[in-house]
């Protein structure tokens, strides 16, 4: 059994939870992507500081050991908000049950050109388009071998945008090499809209011939390092029925261990009408909630329990992470709720889906 949270550790995170309309109200006031480097400057800076250390240490809520690993609640951060992985000290202290760091990629590469990050406020939405911009896998696995939290971190993996699809699983294979030591899971993306071709690598036969070789190289580093690191694949809300169901059937047959549903979708329903709705790139927010949720439901009947899923997209409260559930997901992620709802909503998506659960 944990230790209760003293009075004081509680505090601490009240304040963290309730100054948030503050803080949002000052960082909206910037562009986008300034206020999110402002944000992860800032929590870097908290990670290595004296407050952060008041806070409990996590947030106690239905735990579920899936791939050997103990998740003490239901919450991740998704992935793209703490790309590089400096910042994971600043997400675990907000009680976060697991954090996946990336997109990394295996060299650096600076993304596509700004602005390429757009608030639609009106409809708790974002829009973008930054196209996998990081400090490619050796910076990023440093960042997470520096960390003091001890909590669960996923690491996501990319392809670089000018290697082709063609050689697109050396990439791959590259990252998941760097990662094996340190991470507790690694995700594959193959659904990011912004890196040219990507999301062909969800076609049955480039999946296939993916998850094989990556099957290889895990058996191969299990040898060298004595532990396994389960992989897990990421998909885009965009499929049509047909697809997802045979891909789920595909996800069986070759026994990948994980499925994370959704990325941001390309779709503009329910923004057509807004500033920045038209603005290319993939979709995040309230607006993805409901396309999310089928996707994670459709998987969910096909695979019929053959691996967890974590449910993604559009969580902007604790009722629509216990959808996510009920679809059928083991864990869920968010994103754009953070934006929109600050670090409560982490303690409230807990709480919500423990009290669905029991
Ligand atoms: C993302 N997302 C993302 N996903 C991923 O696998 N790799 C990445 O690098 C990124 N980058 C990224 C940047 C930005 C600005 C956003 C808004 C999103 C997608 C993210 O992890 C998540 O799947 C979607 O945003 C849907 O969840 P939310 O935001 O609706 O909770």
């Amino acid at each position: 059994m944990p230790a209760a949270p003293s009075l004081l550790s509680r505090a601490a995170r009240g304040l963290l939870e309730h100054s948030w309309p503050l803080m949002r109200a000052g960082l909206f006031e910037f562009d986008a992507e300034t206020a999110h480097h402002l944000t992860i400057r800032g929590l870097k800076v908290a990670g290595s500081s004296g407050f952060l250390r008041l806070l409990p240490e996590t947030i106690e809520a239905a735990p579920v050991k899936l791939w050997g690993l103990t998740f003490p609640n239901r919450v991740g951060l998704a992935a793209g908000l703490d790309k590089t992985g400096e910042a994971i000290d600043g997400f675990g202290a907000m009680g976060f049950g697991f954090v996946e760091i990336g997109t990394l990629t295996p060299r650096p590469q600076p993304g596509n050109d700004k602005p390429r990050l757009f608030r639609i406020v009106n409809r708790e939405a974002i829009v973008n388009r930054m196209g996998f911009n990081n400090p490619g896998m050796t910076e990023g696995m440093a960042n997470v071998a520096r960390r003091t939290w001890k909590g669960i971190v996923g690491v996501n993996i990319g392809k670089n945008f000018d290697t082709p699809n063609e050689r697109a699983v050396d990439d791959y294979l590259t990252c998941l090499r760097e990662a094996w030591p340190l991470a507790d899971y690694v995700t594959v993306n193959l659904s990011s809209p912004n890196t040219k071709g990507l999301r062909d690598l969800q076609q049955e036969e480039s999946c296939r011939a993916l998850i094989r070789a990556l099957h290889a190289e895990q058996r191969a580093l299990a040898q060298t390092h004595g532990r396994h690191v389960p992989v897990l694949i990421k998909i885009a809300p965009d499929l049509e029925d047909t697809h997802i169901d045979g891909l789920a059937r595909l996800f069986a047959e070759e026994k990948l261990e994980g499925v994370i549903a959704t990325n941001t979708t390309l779709s503009r329903r329910h923004v057509e009408d807004e500033r920045y709705g038209d603005e290319r790139g993939g979709l995040s927010g309230a607006p993805l909630t409901q396309r999310a949720t089928e996707v994670i439901a459709r998987f969910c009947r096909v695979l019929d329990g053959a691996m967890p899923l974590i449910g993604v997209g559009g969580i902007m409260n604790g009722a629509d992470a216990v959808e996510k559930l009920r679809a059928g997901a083991a864990l869920v992620q968010i994103y754009s709720g953070l934006v929109y709802r600050g670090p409560a909503l982490v303690r409230e998506c807990a709480e919500s889906c423990a009290a669905a659960l029991t």
